[in-house]
């Protein structure tokens, strides 16, 4: 067996900063963050932690605790500023720098082409509900493939079709913050067509990678057990997961997905005979997994749909929604939520695990992103994060539970690297093995959690 990788996860926009530096385009991101009044939070990305100048010092601190692979993103405004198409090649030589320093430290870099930062261009004309962004997507992929498809091991299309049309389509807390579920199955689809296409574009060149998509996964549970808890469980599968995973590893879409879409008056006009070749072709080497929590769910029992997540935290508002005619979410009051009202169940990882094994002929996979979000406090220079460690240590567990049971699990990403920009929820929501003291120049302080995963690390790495 291979070594299994051990690492940690973050996004260019959330981590980076240097918004307008080195020729760097603006982005949907940047736009949203200083314009919009949905920014409920009013911080932005502008500089965040700093990354893009202080890589070297976050990648050492990597190294220090053993982790052996990092997944970032590339921020295609770096790559491809404008309209005019030109090439920057100031962002080029930064995500080069940043993968050979990677691989200088025996880092496997796993490089996500877009996590949510769509150049704004491409937003104004629709985004995702234009397909000319996806011949854009197709183009601006073959640049970072023959820019780094010599030394990137592991490439992700797309991170989270699934969490980032829900939340642009369904709860609106991301732009263009509506509800509208007509744009919701437009977008999904082409986003899609978007990763299937980039994926054939790849089997084309001689890159010595993987290719994958990180779906935002929760396996289905229900309340109970009879008929129509069984029809509510399909369709939330079908709503949150399937149209991601079967169609990214099988090839096509499932045949009841189009059917609910119909019975609930979506038209499917923008579904098109000739994109069928491109899901056929375009399926991935991986599935890159982010595991949160499970999708809770009991049957439809009316109301319009309505979706709420809880960007403002304190814990009192639940996250859930109620989907018209598909399913709504059910609450158990014996499972404890975050001061976000999501549920904390780390059982789920195994379920998920499991159920992946099982439905999808036991394809590789990673957990590309997992972790606890916190109010964590700087006290005497220390963050003693017991509480992260305790949840995420569990998650753990029955990941290596699966994967003792044979799951071709491969790889493990704690969410995230660094305390970051958590989108609308600002900077309070700190999810980072390290601490960023924003107050104070940006200075890096591990945190307990820190340690505690180098020494997991270790002990992992020793026993295989
Ligand atoms: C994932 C995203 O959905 O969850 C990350 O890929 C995100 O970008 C993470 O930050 C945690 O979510 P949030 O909203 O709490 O930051």
């Amino acid at each position: 067996m291979e070594k299994f990788l051990w690492g940690s996860a973050t996004a260019s926009y959330q981590c980076e900063g240097a918004w307008n530096e080195d020729g760097k385009g603006e982005s949907q991101w940047d736009d949203f963050s200083h314009h919009s009044p949905f920014n409920i939070n009013h911080v932005d990305g502008d500089i965040s932690c700093d990354h893009y100048h202080r890589f070297i010092e976050d990648l050492d601190l990597m190294k220090e605790s053993h982790q052996n692979t990092y997944r970032f993103s590339i921020a295609w405004t770096r790559i491809i500023p404008d309209e005019t198409g030109k090439v920057n090649q100031k962002g080029l030589d930064f995500y080069n720098q940043l993968i050979n320093a990677c691989i200088e430290r025996h880092i496997v870099p796993n490089v996500t082409l877009w996590h949510y930062d769509l150049p704004l261009h491409l937003y104004k004309i629709g985004g995702w509900e234009n397909r000319r962004t996806i011949d854009e997507f197709v183009n601006y992929a073959k640049i970072c493939f023959e820019a780094f498809g010599d030394r990137v091991p592991l490439w992700v299309t797309v991170n989270e079709p699934g969490f980032y049309t829900h939340c642009c389509y369904g709860a609106g807390n991301y732009p263009p913050n509506v509800c509208d579920f007509q744009r919701y199955a437009k977008a999904g689809y082409h986003l899609m067509l978007g990763s299937a296409r980039v994926i054939e574009e790849f089997r084309k060149g001689d890159y010595i990678g993987k290719i994958g998509l990180v779906h935002a996964s929760g396996n289905v549970e229900t309340k109970g057990t009879d008929e129509a808890n069984q029809i509510a469980a399909r369709n939330a599968d079908l709503f949150n997961n399937l149209w991601v995973t079967d169609t990214c590893i099988r090839g096509y879409f499932p045949d009841d997905l189009f059917y609910k879409l119909r019975e609930s008056q979506i038209d499917l006009s923008f579904v098109k005979e000739e994109d069928k070749i491109h899901f056929r072709n375009g399926t991935v080497d991986f599935l890159g997994i982010n595991l949160y929590c499970r999708t809770y769910v009991k049957p439809y029992s009316g109301g319009e749909t309505n979706v709420h997540l809880n960007n403002k935290g304190s814990g009192k508002i639940l996250e859930g929604e109620v989907i018209k005619g598909w399913y709504e979410t059910a609450y158990d009051p014996h499972v404890k939520v975050n001061q976000w009202g999501r549920e904390i169940y780390p059982r789920c990882m195994y379920d998920e695990l499991m159920t992946i094994k099982r439905e999808y002929d036991n394809i590789p996979v990673f957990i590309t992103e997992n972790g606890h979000g916190c109010y964590d406090e700087l006290i005497d220079g220390q963050v003693d994060d017991k509480e992260r460690i305790e949840i995420v240590g569990e998650f753990i567990k029955w990941m290596l539970k699966a994967r003792e049971e044979g799951c071709n699990v491969q790889g493990y990403y704690m969410w995230s690297t660094m305390d970051l920009y958590s989108w609308v929820n600002g900077y309070k929501k700190r999810y980072g093995l390290v601490y960023i003291d924003f107050n104070n120049g940006n200075k890096r302080i591990p945190k307990k959690s820190y340690y505690w995963y180098k020494k997991l690390i270790e002990n992992d790495l020793k026993g295989e």
